[in-house]
């Protein structure tokens, strides 16, 4: 339980459900999560073209781009990947209750974190997205040049070089971006939306 005290929520007047009706699709939030280099932002941007082309309302929240804003005061420590997450949780049920479909891209290495954001929503409401892809394939694309920094030490903490990740036991998709197109990654999971009724 947070600090705040004589707090009480108010609903609004115009519903989640409302706004489902007015944009003709259910909402929700693509939880994407895998290495740095495993393909998170790409695809998200991805789905996220796809959707705004098929006139849904939808929108990417991306790990670096967060950092620069709202959690420019986090590290890549433990507790604060944590309160990283936390946060993000946070803004995806904030987008999730406007109508919005939200695709996250972020490492979010730890289950434990993962699942406390799951907690957030209905069931059917967060779809968490394995990219699974071999860590020395992440460390050969090297898009940032992040890996090279990080095995010299210039960087601490680096995910699956000095920090660990956690991967999903029970995750909605799996995408293993090193076998397939961003084409097909991104048809398997607009996919897997038509088949549970959100679009
Ligand atoms: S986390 O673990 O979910 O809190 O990380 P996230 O907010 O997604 O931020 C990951 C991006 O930050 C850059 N970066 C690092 N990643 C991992 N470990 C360390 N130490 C680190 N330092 C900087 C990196 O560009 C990550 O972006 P992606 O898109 O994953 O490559």
């Amino acid at each position: 339980m947070g600090i705040a005290n004589n707090i009480s929520w108010h609903h609004t007047t115009v519903t989640k459900e409302d706004r489902h009706l007015l944009n003709g699709h259910k909402s929700c939030v693509l939880w994407f999560t895998g290495y740095s280099g495993a393909g998170k932002s790409t695809l998200a941007n991805a789905v996220d073209e796809a959707l705004y082309k098929q006139r849904c309302r939808s929108y990417v929240l991306d790990g670096d781009n967060i950092r620069h804003g709202l959690n420019s005061d986090l590290s890549f420590r433990v507790e604060d990947r944590k309160e990283n997450i936390r946060r993000i949780g946070e803004v995806a049920k904030l987008l999730v209750d406007s109508g919005q479909i939200v695709s996250s891209a972020f490492i979010s290495p730890f289950r434990d974190d993962r699942q406390i954001v799951r907690e957030m929503f209905k069931p059917e409401e967060f779809i968490e997205i394995f990219l699974n892809c071999p860590i020395q394939v992440c460390e050969d694309r090297d898009p940032k040049g992040l890996y090279k920094k990080a095995r010299k030490g210039a960087i601490s903490d680096f995910t699956g070089i000095s920090s660990p990740y956690e991967i999903p036991h029970n995750p909605e998709i799996i995408i293993e971006t090193n076998n397939l197109t961003i084409e097909q990654s991104v048809n398997k999971i607009v996919s897997f939306l038509n088949g549970k009724k959100i679009l």
